[in-house]
């Protein structure tokens, strides 16, 4: 076993592991990638302020989000295609974040289905909604859901169209593989992943498959989702999608001010400032760098959560600070996933629990709820000027 001492070490891992297609997927941002690069980059441009002579004995990193009880402030983000990360993947996270004592958020994209989640956890989980053209699928999921146990909707905002990620397009990305002589080769020398697929039924979308009339391979199964995703999703009709749940909800993939303030106004749980891990519009600001303004303009409002760039305990850190209740986390776990099993997710989970926590001592606080601002250097232009 490798000795693994940070998220870096998973990912070099995930990458000799996992078939090429299927870590360029994770490991992509739309266009440029300079919004993924900057979600990142922007983390490091923020310092912290080390402390000394105080008591660090007794720490916490309890809390709550969306009401929930949480070991420390992070919540599995959804990430699509999971199960073909390693085999049953969605399940394997599920219960490496059961055991840790932090929530896991199950992809409409996944390749486990709801119930196959739920029937392999005990706690109930979040279930994330892309929104369907179809309202009777959409309706179906929620039920779905419901009927699942899930405890939290997240509907996911920033995605009615797909930003284009290059490596999918000349990978032929898709689910399972397609066979050509360049996926074979590749193929080839993944045994492990390999052996785990050969033991699985779950190798298609989970949700879908099964449930939509006609969809029986993954050529039917392309056509379908290709042109599924709701191009006419507006607040009205997220307000429609939150009374159909009538629990708890969390609107993902807030980026702006302005669309913060409308989505406090419709009394949600929570929201997550999110570009969708640099995968959506190329070229938008880092959420790192949009966080401070958001949480000026509804943080008294509605619990504000972050995602896209975390891949430390110090930057989970950061984003605490500067006003975020939690975050969410995407790529960090994927890495342990493709590494290992649910063993490098629960890997994952560790490596940045322990960053956050001794980081959080050398700052001088022992008790995550009341770290604030005081612990952060920022640069004075770091929002930018923009006109
Ligand atoms: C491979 C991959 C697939 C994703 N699939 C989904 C998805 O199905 N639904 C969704 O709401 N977000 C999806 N996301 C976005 C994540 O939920 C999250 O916003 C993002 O990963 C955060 O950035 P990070 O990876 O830098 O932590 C995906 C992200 C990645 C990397």
């Amino acid at each position: 076993m490798p000795v693994i001492t940070c998220i870096d070490d998973l990912k070099r891992l995930h990458k000799k592991r996992a078939p090429k297609m299927f870590y360029d997927y994770a490991e992509s941002g739309s266009w440029t990638e300079q919004t993924f690069r900057e979600n990142t980059s922007d983390f490091e441009q923020i310092r912290l302020r080390q402390r000394v002579a105080v008591d660090m004995s007794n720490r916490t990193t309890k809390t709550q989000m969306a009401g929930q009880d949480v070991a420390m402030p992070v919540v599995l983000a959804p990430v699509g295609l999971t199960g073909m990360q390693y085999a049953d993947g969605e399940i394997k996270a599920a219960k490496a974040a059961e055991k840790f004592g932090v929530p896991f958020t199950l992809s409409t994209m996944s390749i486990c289905s709801i119930e196959d989640v739920a029937d392999n956890v005990s706690q109930p989980f979040w279930f994330q909604l892309y929104t369907m053209n179809d309202d009777a699928f959409t309706k179906q999921l929620i039920d779905r859901a419901k009927a699942a146990g899930c405890s939290t909707l997240v509907i996911t905002l920033d995605l009615q169209t797909l930003g284009q990620r290059h490596k999918d397009l000349k990978n032929g990305l898709s689910a399972p593989p397609k066979l050509t002589a360049k996926s074979i080769a590749d193929l080839a020398t993944r045994w492990r992943w390999g052996l785990g697929m050969l033991g699985t039924k779950r190798r298609m979308f989970g949700n879908i498959v099964g449930h939509v009339d006609g969809i029986k391979d993954p050529a039917d199964l392309a056509a379908w989702t290709g042109d599924r995703f709701d191009l006419t999703l507006d607040w009205e009709k997220v307000a429609k999608i939150r009374d159909w749940w009538g629990g708890k909800v969390i609107l993902k993939g807030i980026l702006d001010v302005e669309d913060a303030k409308k989505a406090a106004e419709l009394g949600v749980d929570a929201i997550v400032v999110s570009n969708h891990g640099g995968r959506q519009l190329d070229g938008a600001l880092s959420s790192i760098r949009m966080l401070r303004p958001i949480v000026a303009a509804v943080g008294d409002k509605v619990e504000v959560h972050l995602d896209s760039g975390i891949r430390t305990g110090q930057d989970i850190l950061k984003a605490i600070a500067m006003g975020a209740k939690g975050v969410m986390i995407g790529r960090a776990y994927i890495y342990g996933l493709g590494a290992m099993g649910e063993e490098g997710v629960t890997k994952a989970l560790e490596v940045l629990h322990k960053e956050m926590d001794v980081s959080m001592a050398l700052c001088g606080h022992r008790d995550i709820n009341n770290v604030d601002e005081n612990i952060l250097l920022v640069p004075e232009d770091f929002e930018g000027r923009w006109a």
